[in-house]
């Protein structure tokens, strides 16, 4: 029988994750099917019942998109280190009855920037904006890394320094306020995790750091020039990026994780990018 997977969000319209696996699978031959399901909101307890009805009727796997990345966290029986860290899950995995958790946005990330940019990031000066969901993902991934420096910006300074507190003996993390970026100097790598491209904002950033060898990465994809790509390609940053290459990286992982198979990314990130310009 064809092995189920499924992708689950609300709303779910937008998702490519069907398209992608959809890909993987045919160039890896594997015998699966993966489908959009709209999660429901209401009531609590549903979004649950949902997964489960799902591994009951022999689904294998499932990725979780928002809003439901912490209600997968709450029910699963186990998850990994990383998706203990960031809080959130984006892949399940349903075996013997149970729920296995994981996280893979973070290692799809530092996967893009060192395989696919080829920017590695050992060494590296490296400034993380945001301290939601999308950069607790990115953190332990980011400290496996090993940069020289690993900076946290937060308009909530609290926030920050409550991840930096988290992460511990993962790595030394420093936690500040847009305000005091203008002190630190430039970063080779500025990765924006704020939410704010999403309504066409702009997280409080100073130019200074950016470093024009050096590269800028949104986490949104498809938005083309977000405001936070502008200000980087304005400061003269080389290499500057959206969310494509983490989206499809983090579903290859996903995808080895389940089948045992790693697929090929490059082609299917190239059908999938929209050109920043
Ligand atoms: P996600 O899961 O996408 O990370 P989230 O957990 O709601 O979403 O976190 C949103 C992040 O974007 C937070 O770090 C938030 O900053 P605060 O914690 O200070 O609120 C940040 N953010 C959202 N809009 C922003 C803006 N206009 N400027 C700067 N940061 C912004």
């Amino acid at each position: 029988m064809t092995d189920q997977y499924a992708v689950i969000g609300n709303p779910i319209g937008h998702t490519k994750s069907p398209l992608i696996h959809g890909l993987f699978a045919e160039e890896t031959q594997q015998d699966m099917a993966y489908t959009a399901i709209e999660g429901p909101l209401e009531p609590e307890q549903a979004f649950a019942e949902r997964v489960r009805a799902f591994a009951l009727a022999g689904g294998k796997g499932m990725n979780v998109t928002a809003p439901f990345k912490l209600k997968a966290f709450a029910m699963a029986d186990e998850r990994s280190e990383r998706a203990e860290l960031a809080g959130a899950v984006n892949a399940m995995k349903f075996e013997g009855g149970r729920i296995i958790a994981e996280n893979f946005d973070g290692i799809g990330l530092v996967r893009d920037i060192e395989v696919n940019l080829g920017l590695p990031m050992a060494g590296k000066r490296v400034l993380l904006l945001g301290a939601g969901g999308a950069a607790r993902g990115a953190l332990l991934p980011f400290l496996a890394a090993r940069p020289e420096s690993l900076v946290i910006a937060n308009r909530n300074v609290a926030k920050a320094r409550d991840l930096a507190a988290q992460v511990g003996a993962h790595g030394a993390l420093h936690a500040c306020g847009y305000g005091d970026l203008q002190a630190l100097g430039r970063f080779d790598l500025v990765v924006n995790a704020t939410s704010a491209s999403l309504s066409g904002d702009l997280p409080p950033v100073p130019p200074s750091v950016f470093s024009p060898e050096g590269a800028a990465y949104e986490l949104a994809y498809g938005k083309r020039l977000t405001p936070f790509l502008r200000l980087a390609r304005n400061a003269g940053v080389f290499t500057i990026a959206d969310g494509v290459g983490m989206l499809v990286e983090q579903a290859a992982e996903a995808f080895d994780w389940w089948r045992g198979v790693r697929p090929a990314t490059r082609a299917v990130i190239e059908r999938l990018t929209v050109p920043l310009e």
